[in-house]
C-alpha cells in the first residue's frame, strides 16, 4: 500500500532513501520515485515499473541534497505511470509530496482548487494534498500542512519537503497507514515500516492517528490531533538488519519458509515452562476471576491471518471450552455484530497496520469488549488500540505471500488457548507441550524433502485450476494452500472442507482439475480418505498429504506428500509447510514474481 521513507542528515540522501526503498517494496512496485531538496531547488526522478527501473533512471542523474524522500507505489487513483508517480508536486513547485492511502474528498477539493488556479498535471489524489497544502504555504511547511490536513477526509500517511522552509525540514502526517520515526545520531529517517531503518538505527518513534511531525538532522517534533505538541515514546527494536535481508536465498518467500522452525521456537520459548506446565506471557495477563468471565472470543482478521484465526478456533474451544467466532475485518464492521462485556475481541495482523482489521478491532473495544492482538511488528498500531498483546517472533517478514507468520500466529494462538484453558483452573497436560517443543525439528525435516517437493511442483506447473480439500482444523489448512498458490502463482485455486466437495465443486472434477487432499490425524481421516475415492471415480488427480505411509493411501491418491505426525492441534503447522513450498515451486516454474505478485502488496493500509 505504497511505501514511504525520508532522510534529513549528513550522509548521501539517495543511497539511504532506494536501501529504505528496496526494503518496502512489497509494499507496492508500480512505480518509483525519489526527490531532494538541493539549494532550495526541488530535483525529482521518477520512474513507472519496480524499483529497478528508477535505479536504472538515476544512473544518469547526480541526485545530491541535503535531505528527501523517497516513494514505492501501490496504485489507487489513478493508473500506474511515471505521471502518476510520487514525489507529486504542487503546480508552483514549491513542494514535494510523498502519500500512501486514500483521500475520499479528493473531488471538492480539486474543484476548489482548479478554481483557485492551481493546476492538476495527474489523476492522483496525492496532487490534491500537494495543491492544498501549497495554498496555504507561505514560510511554514508545518502550519500549511496543519492547515490542509484540518480538510482532508480519508486514511492518509504523507512526507512533504519544500523549498521555502529556511532550514532543511521533512513535515509528515498520518492518519491511518503507519509512520515511523528513525532517530540517529544528528540525523532522522521516516518510513512506512521499521525494517526499512533497521539497517540505519534501532530507536523509533511510531506516529500515532492525526500526528504531525516536523523532522530536521537535530530530531523530531510531534504535534496531536488537537495541535499539541507531545512526547511519544521512543521504542528500541530487536530486529536484526540481517533478517530483512535474503540471506543467500533465491527469494524472501523461500528464507522465511525455511525460518520457520527457529520463527516458532522463538515464539515459544520463554512462555512455556516445560517443568511446571504453565504459560505466561509478557504483554498480557489474566486473573482467573477474569479468564472465568469471557463469555465467547471473537477473532478478526484478513487473509491469511484470518486462516490462523479458523484454526486457533479449533484451538480455543478444545483447550478452554470457550465459543469462538472468527470474523474478516471487512465484514464484521458493516454488521450489527453482538458485542460486548464478555467478549474477548482478538485481532491478529503480522503488520499490525491492516486497515480492514484495525476498524474491526476498534469497532469491538467501543462496544465493549476487551481487545487483545496477536502481532508481528512491535509498536505497530494494532498493538497500541490493544489492552494485551501476544507478539509472534517471527522477525520481519518482507515476502509479500505471509509463510512464517502465518505458522508464529498458529503457535501463539495455541499457547493462548492453553493459557485461558489454565486461567480457567484446567490442567495443561505434559503432552500438550511436548509436542509443541517438537514442532520445530518435525517442520526441519519437511524442509529435507525440499527437492521432491520441487519436482512434484514441476510436473504439475501446467495446471491451471486446483481445488484443496481439507476438514475439521485442517480446512484452514486447505484455503491457506490454496491461498498461496492463487497469489503467487496466478493458477486459479479453491480450498473447500473435504466433505462440502460432494455439494457442488464436485462437477468440475476431471483430469484437468487436480485436488491437493490434506489427509492427517485420527478424527476425519477416513472420512478424507473417502471424498478421495470419490475424486478418484470421476478420473481426477489426487496429490495427498499425510502422516501415514504412502502405502495406506495407493487406492486413493495419484501422488502422497509425507509429512511428520503431530498433535491434532499442531498437525496444521507442519501440514502447511509442504503446501507453502508447493506454490513456491509452481510459481518458480510459471516465472511469476514471487515476492512481488502483481496486483497485491504486503500491508492493506486502506480500506
Ligand atoms: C497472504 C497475505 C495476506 C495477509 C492479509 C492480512 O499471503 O499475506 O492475505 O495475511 O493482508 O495482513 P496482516 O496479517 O498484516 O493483517
Amino acid at each position: 500500500m505504497c511505501g514511504i521513507v525520508g532522510y534529513i542528515g549528513q550522509r548521501e540522501v539517495v543511497p539511504m532513501l532506494l536501501d529504505g526503498l528496496e526494503t518496502l517494496a512489497y509494499r507496492g512496485y508500480d512505480s518509483a520515485g525519489v526527490v531532494v531538496v538541493r539549494d532550495g531547488e526541488l530535483e525529482a526522478v521518477k520512474a513507472e515499473g519496480k524499483l529497478e527501473q528508477l535505479v536504472e533512471k538515476l544512473k544518469g542523474e547526480s541526485l545530491v541534497g541535503s535531505h528527501g524522500l523517497g516513494h514505492t507505489r501501490w496504485a489507487t487513483h489513478g493508473a500506474p505511470s511515471e505521471r502518476n508517480a510520487h514525489p507529486i508536486t504542487d503546480s508552483k513547485r514549491r513542494l514535494a509530496l510523498i502519500h500512501n492511502g486514500i483521500i475520499e474528498n479528493f473531488l471538492p477539493l480539486k474543484k476548489r482548487l482548479i478554481e483557485e488556479g492551481w493546476e492538476f498535471t495527474s489523476d492522483t489524489d496525492t496532487e490534491v494534498v500537494a495543491n492544498l497544502i501549497g495554498s496555504y504555504l507561505k514560510h511554514d511547511l508545518k502550519a500549511a500542512t496543519q492547515q490542509a490536513i484540518a480538510e482532508l477526509e480519508g486514511m492518509y500517511a504523507f512526507a512533504a519537503v519544500s523549498t521555502v522552509s529556511g532550514d532543511a525540514e521533512i513535515v509528515a502526517a498520518r492518519k491511518g497507514p503507519p509512520l515511523v520515526i528513525g532517530l540517529g545520531d544528528g540525523e532522522c529517517f521516516l518510513a512506512s515500516d521499521p525494517a526499512a531503518l533497521l539497517a540505519y538505527t534501532k530507536n523509533v518513534v511510531f506516529l500515532e492517528n492525526g500526528d504531525l511531525c516536523r523532522l530536521t538532522a537535530a530530531g523530531a517534533k510531534i504535534w496531536d490531533r488537537d495541535g499539541r505538541e507531545v512526547e511519544r515514546q521512543t521504542v528500541r527494536l530487536t530486529w536484526d538488519p540481517i533478517q530483512a535481508e535474503k540471506g543467500g536465498f533465491k527469494h524472501f518467500m523461500l528464507k522465511e519458509i525455511h525460518e520457520q522452525p527457529q520463527a516458532i521456537q522463538d515464539t515459544f520459548a520463554g512462555r512455556v515452562d516445560f517443568e511446571t506446565n504453565t504459560i505466561g506471557f509478557d504483554n498480557f495477563a489474566l486473573t482467573s476471576e477474569e479468564a472465568a468471565r469471557i463469555e465467547r472470543v471473537q477473532i478478526l482478521a484478513c487473509g491469511t491471518s484470518w486462516h490462523s484465526g479458523l484454526v486457533g478456533k479449533f484451538m480455543i474451544e478444545e483447550l478452554a471450552r470457550i465459543p469462538v467466532d472468527v470474523d474478516y475485518g471487512s465484514e464484521y464492521r458493516y454488521r450489527d455484530p453482538v458485542v460486548g462485556e464478555g467478549v474477548l475481541a482478538l485481532g491478529i495482523s503480522q503488520s499490525g497496520e491492516t486497515a480492514d482489521t484495525l476498524s474491526a478491532m476498534e469497532a469491538a473495544s467501543d462496544r465493549g469488549a476487551q481487545l487483545l492482538a496477536i502481532c508481528n511488528v512491535p509498536g505497530s498500531q494494532a498493538t497500541r488500540i490493544s489492552e494485551g498483546v501476544i507478539y509472534t517472533h517471527a522477525g520481519p517478514e518482507i515476502g509479500v505471500a505471509s509463510t512464517k507468520a502465518f505458522t508464529t500466529q498458529l503457535t501463539a494462538l495455541f499457547l493462548l488457548a492453553l493459557y485461558l484453558r489454565q486461567q480457567r483452573g484446567l490442567p495443561i497436560e505434559p503432552q500438550q507441550l511436548s509436542e509443541l517443543a517438537k514442532l520445530p525439528h518435525a517442520i526441519a525435516d519437511i524442509m529435507d524433502t525440499e527437492a521432491e517437493l520441487e519436482e512434484l511442483a514441476r510436473r504439475y506447473a501446467r495446471f491451471e485450476d486446483f481445488l484443496y480439500l481439507g476438514r475439521g482444523i485442517n480446512y484452514p489448512i486447505a484455503l491457506e494452500g490454496a491461498l498461496k498458490l492463487k497469489e503467487i502463482s496466478y493458477s486459479h485455486a479453491e480450498g473447500y472442507p473435504a466433505g462440502e466437495m460432494k455439494h457442488g465443486p464436485i462437477a468440475l472434477i476431471d483430469e484437468s482439475f487436480p485436488v491437493v487432499a490434506i489427509a492427517t490425524g485420527s478424527r476425519v481421516f477416513e472420512k478424507v480418505c473417502s471424498n478421495m475415492q470419490e475424486v478418484k471415480a470421476r478420473d481426477g488427480v489426487v496429490i495427498a498429504v499425510t502422516d501415514r505411509p504412502a502405502e495406506e493411501l495407493s487406492e486413493v491418491a495419484d501422488e502422497v506428500i509425507q509429512v511428520p505426525r503431530s498433535s491434532d492441534l499442531l498437525q496444521p503447522l507442519v501440514n502447511v509447510i509442504p503446501l507453502q513450498l508447493f506454490a513456491y515451486f509452481v510459481a518458480v516454474r510459471r516465472g511469476a514474481d514471487v515476492d512481488q505478485p502483481r496486483n497485491l502488496a504486503k500491508s492493506v493500509t486502506v480500506e
